[in-house]
């Protein structure tokens, strides 16, 4: 599948993004474990979250899903049940990652496999603080490359300190943590995305946090809850970032999470110049939320490091685009991290932008980006990766000429729509087999 992309006239309009890819797959793994049921509005349905629902069900959970809401049935802490077959998280490291986590404290055995993708990337940095909680998990690598088989057993707690600022990691040990003696703490470098935090605290579980370090214990239960997930800052961006660069553009975004752990590309555009306003609105699952009302204007580039990057880790293949578009350099530095998401990010960003004729400078952590030229329109690649699809059809509305995305079908893992939605912006974009 195929997108094709013209330059664009002016954006405009009042839209709403899918629900938060994040908090989505927290909910329904994290309320399959309480007691009763919960209602779950709001639900990313993408391939990534689909999979988790998938797996949920595959684990003895009961998860309906009518009219848009996610009813899901609750077996409690100790209600999930041996899988007969091998568990596909599809392109979803988070599903992953997490549900190691949660299904090293149980008393079955179980496998897990997903996308080429996710069988090259490392399951050893989860893997390694479970296996000193007393996991047994083993794979392809020494149990650092999926397929990987758990099987339940007995769990302590640990006092972990992370190398990496990864949510993925933390989560992991938090859900181990659950079913383990004693309470479990683990130290982060930065900030990284708090979502499981909230979640599991809104759930009733024993969990607590100050300046970088969090505990958990283990709970009796988990009480069931209903729940409203925002619409997802990740996506938001390409919408944001394409009206800020496409001339005379003007967009609100209505009822969009604003967790702080996440908004770090709105300080990084703020700082690139970028005109916008943040509203603020209801919390919804314990998550605040905002209107954003965005319009076009000049970009200047920008430096980006250091505590920022978990921030705004997602978002870079979209920063790129923005970066190329302003005047000057942006350097971005301190995300080797992007090596290893669903694409190597640093390559394939540098990699495709060069198509439109920016010139990119691959760093060992990071990218630095000349911006200011006008962008010819390319023939680019995904590389099976969702946010490169986006970023590069993003690019496209602002490149002269016509742009084509081969492999527009990853768009699908966190942004059903996205073609609907620019769309009704304006754009003039349309899916060819
Ligand atoms: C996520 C954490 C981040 C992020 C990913 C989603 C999560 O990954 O890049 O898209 O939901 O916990 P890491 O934990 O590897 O940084």
């Amino acid at each position: 599948m195929k997108l094709i992309v013209e330059m664009a006239g002016a954006l405009k309009g009042q839209v709403r993004v899918p629900g938060d890819k994040s908090i989505s797959h927290r909910a329904v793994m994290f309320t399959s474990l309480a007691d009763g049921v919960s209602r779950v509005e709001g639900f990313l349905f993408g391939a990534d979250c689909l999979s988790t629902v998938a797996c949920m069900r595959a684990l003895g959970v009961p998860v309906d899903i009518e009219d848009g809401t996610v009813i899901v049935h609750g077996v409690g802490m100790h209600g999930l049940q041996e899988p007969d077959d091998v568990l596909d998280v599809g392109n979803s490291g988070t599903t992953i990652r997490l549900l190691l986590g949660l299904l090293s404290g149980q008393t079955f055995h179980s496998c897990l496999t997903g996308d080429a993708s996710i069988r090259r990337r490392p399951m050893g940095r989860v893997a390694k603080p479970l296996l000193s909680m007393g996991a047994r998990i083993d794979g392809r690598r020494d149990g650092d490359l999926a397929p990987l088989s758990v099987r339940g057993a007995d769990l302590h707690s640990i006092k972990y300190q992370m190398p990496v600022a990864s949510a993925q990691v933390k989560s992991a040990i938090l859900l181990a943590g659950l079913f383990a003696s004693g309470v479990t703490g683990v130290r982060e470098p930065s900030p990284s995305r708090d979502h499981t935090e909230r979640m599991l605290k809104a759930l009733g579980a024993p969990i607590s946090k100050r300046s970088g370090y969090t505990e958990i214990g283990r709970p009796a239960r988990l009480r069931a809850m209903d729940m409203r997930i925002p619409g997802d800052l990740s996506s938001a961006a390409f919408l944001l970032v394409a009206t800020l660069i496409v001339p005379g553009s003007e967009l609100i975004l209505e009822d969009v999470g604003v967790n702080p752990t996440r908004t770090g590309i709105l300080d990084v555009l703020g700082a690139m110049g970028a005109q916008f306003e943040i509203e603020e609105g209801e919390p919804q699952a314990g998550e605040p939320t905002a209107r954003l009302a965005a319009r076009s204007g000049p970009l200047v580039g920008a430096t980006v490091g250091g505590s920022l990057i978990p921030r705004l880790i997602d978002e870079i293949p979209i920063l790129a685009v923005a970066a190329a578009a302003a005047e000057g350099t942006t350097e971005i530095r301190d995300a080797r991290e992007l090596r290893v998401k669903e694409t190597d990010r640093i390559r394939t960003v540098a990699e495709e932008l060069r198509k439109f004729g920016v010139q990119v400078a691959e760093l060992e952590d990071g990218l630095m980006i000349e911006g200011g030229r006008v962008l010819k329109g390319a023939h680019c690649r995904s590389h099976g990766d969702h946010r490169i699809a986006m970023a590069m059809a993003v690019a496209g509305l602002v490149a002269e000429g016509e742009t084509v995305v081969e492999g527009w079908e990853a768009a699908d893992v966190s942004f059903p729509g996205f073609v609907d939605l620019l769309r009704e912006l304006g754009a003039r974009v349309r899916v060819e087999e």
